[in-house]
């Protein structure tokens, strides 16, 4: 069994869960729920990151201290992802003493190479990307993700020497071209090696709130250096050196585009230095925009999962987000186009089709299933929806993917169109009537299969209506896949809509 670990970025809780979060962190259960139906050994960790100047800012907002604001707030992310069935095997937050004993083992050994040296900090800091940024970054003067004023700061603090890793980088991401995915973001990232790395600050002074460091307490860990240390202790950096073993190092890290350079230029670079291998692919999505603009907590614009999943229940909210958003670039999110797509895709195609097939078989053949075909006409469109989401999910290209499982559907409702039971059995036709049927109900079988890490519910229900024992989950790809495997005999349900109509509210 081979293991394959995924993780998203951990999430700051100076803030409630919004779709954007849940965007990543639904990518991350979809790609996970696949690769387990191949008999994997998925490891999918998501998290909080719990240090920093922000959340120690955002918790004296409130009259807290940090640690009862993270607290309350991390909690809010792990209800939110029970609510959204995502299935991960660990949720790890920053201020866990497994965490600590992990960035204390890291920061020790990276000090013991040579690579952090004491130095002096001048410069411009964005308290919301916890981020340094050039004079010639600044867009009129403000950071460039939140538009926000920089601070100027001066610090005595640690230096990570990130300068001694540019040719070690420039020559990883030559060997491995696909490490850094899609290519734009590849050639981002080239670009911004071959400018010149820097040294950066990686302690704090100024603040408590942190890992302190193991050779000099009166430092903290600078933020970002401490959060991108998760996917190594999540997986027992410091702590579990077997669990280690097995897990590390990360298949994909799936990240924002905003916080890129801190994965593929930074995390490498502190690897490299403590002589541990490289994530094998970091993959970069653009950003879910409201109104044109990416959703903030200070442009009011955001919109909580539970709102989206109480009216398209928590299928509909996974299908929208994976198959109407594509996982790369930006996309503009709307209540309008999230309810037309429903609506033809879940409601009339996928929910329609499933209720007409069972209907039929319940009318015309007694609720139970008839044989297959082992050469009906639905085969090719079978293997080419498997196919078309096997070579598509490898890209993370979600929306591809389920296209062609769409394309299954599509067929088999132009299929019904055109075979007409209804006047076959009105002819007294039960041969033919049996044999469309039987064929109808095997891609529907199929469908369940391959809906099954993208909508777990829905994909469970149908399972459970073709009289099959288990769940969908269990079943294993490829073989499952394959066409011919509902038995006739099966006693069958029809049950009420999967996907009910809706109208806009
Ligand atoms: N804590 C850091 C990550 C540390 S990982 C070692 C952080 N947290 S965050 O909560 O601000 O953002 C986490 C992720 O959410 C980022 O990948 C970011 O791109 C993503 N998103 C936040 N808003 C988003 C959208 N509007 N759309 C899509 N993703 C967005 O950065």
């Amino acid at each position: 069994m081979s293991s394959f670990y995924v993780t998203t970025p951990i999430y700051y809780p100076n803030d409630v869960p919004h779709i954007g979060h849940a965007y990543t962190t639904v990518a991350g259960d979809v790609l996970t729920r696949w690769r387990r139906m191949f008999g994997d050994d998925v490891f999918f960790l998501t998290g909080t990151d719990e240090h920093g100047l922000k959340i120690q800012r955002a918790a004296e907002a409130n009259g807290i201290t940090p640690q009862q604001m993270v607290d309350r707030t991390s909690a809010q992310f792990q209800e939110t992802w029970r609510l959204l069935d995502i299935a991960n095997d660990d949720f790890i937050r920053t201020t866990e003493p497994r965490h600590y004993a992990g960035v204390s083992q890291f920061l020790q050994t990276v000090y013991d190479a040579g690579d952090i040296e004491l130095g002096t900090y001048e410069g411009l800091y964005c308290v919301s990307c916890e981020a340094y940024y050039n004079e010639d970054e600044l867009v009129d003067g403000c950071c460039p993700i939140h538009g926000r004023p920089v601070e100027h700061v001066t610090e005595e603090n640690y230096f990570f020497k990130l300068s001694r890793y540019q040719d070690p980088l420039l020559h990883h991401y030559a060997q491995h071209p696909e490490a850094v995915q899609p290519d734009s973001r590849r050639n981002e990232v080239l670009g911004f090696i071959k400018q010149g790395l820097r040294d950066f600050s990686m302690s704090r002074t100024s603040i408590n709130w942190g890992v302190p460091l193991p050779w000099d307490p009166k430092h903290v860990t600078y933020v970002w250096f401490d959060a991108l240390l998760n996917y190594c202790t999540a997986v027992g950096y410091g702590t579990d050196p077997q669990k280690f073993e097995r897990y590390w190092p990360a298949d994909y890290h799936l990240v924002g585009k905003d916080i890129l350079r801190f994965h593929a230029v930074y995390w490498p670079a502190m690897l490299m230095s403590a002589g541990l291998e490289l994530p094998k692919c970091v993959f970069a999505h653009g950003w879910l925009l409201v109104g044109g603009e990416k959703m903030s907590k200070t442009g009011l614009n955001q919109i909580a999962p539970a709102d989206l999943v109480a009216e398209f229940g928590v299928d509909g909210f996974r299908y929208h987000f994976m198959v109407d958003q594509r996982f790369g670039p930006d996309g503009d999110f709307s209540y309008e186009a999230m309810l037309a797509r429903y609506n033809s895709d879940l409601a009339n195609n996928f929910g329609n089709l499933a209720n007409r097939v069972l209907t039929m078989a319940v009318n015309y053949c007694g609720g139970v299933v008839p044989d297959t075909r082992a050469d009906g006409p639905l085969v090719d469109a079978a293997a080419a929806a498997f196919d078309g989401l096997r070579s598509n999910m490898a890209k993370l290209d979600f929306s591809s993917g389920y296209g062609a499982v769409w394309e299954l559907i599509r067929a088999t409702n132009s299929f019904i169109e055109d075979e007409q039971p209804w006047a076959l059995n009105k002819a007294g036709d039960h041969a033919a009537v049996a044999a469309v049927i039987g064929d109808c109900l095997e891609a529907l079988r199929i469908v369940s299969v391959l809906t099954c890490p993208l909508m777990p519910r829905a994909s469970a229900e149908l399972w459970r209506r073709l009289g099959q024992p288990g769940r969908p989950d269990e079943q294993r790809l490829p073989d499952a896949a394959g066409w011919g495997l509902l038995p006739a005999g099966n006693r069958l349900e029809r049950g009420a809509p999967l996907f009910p109509r809706k109208e806009p509210s």
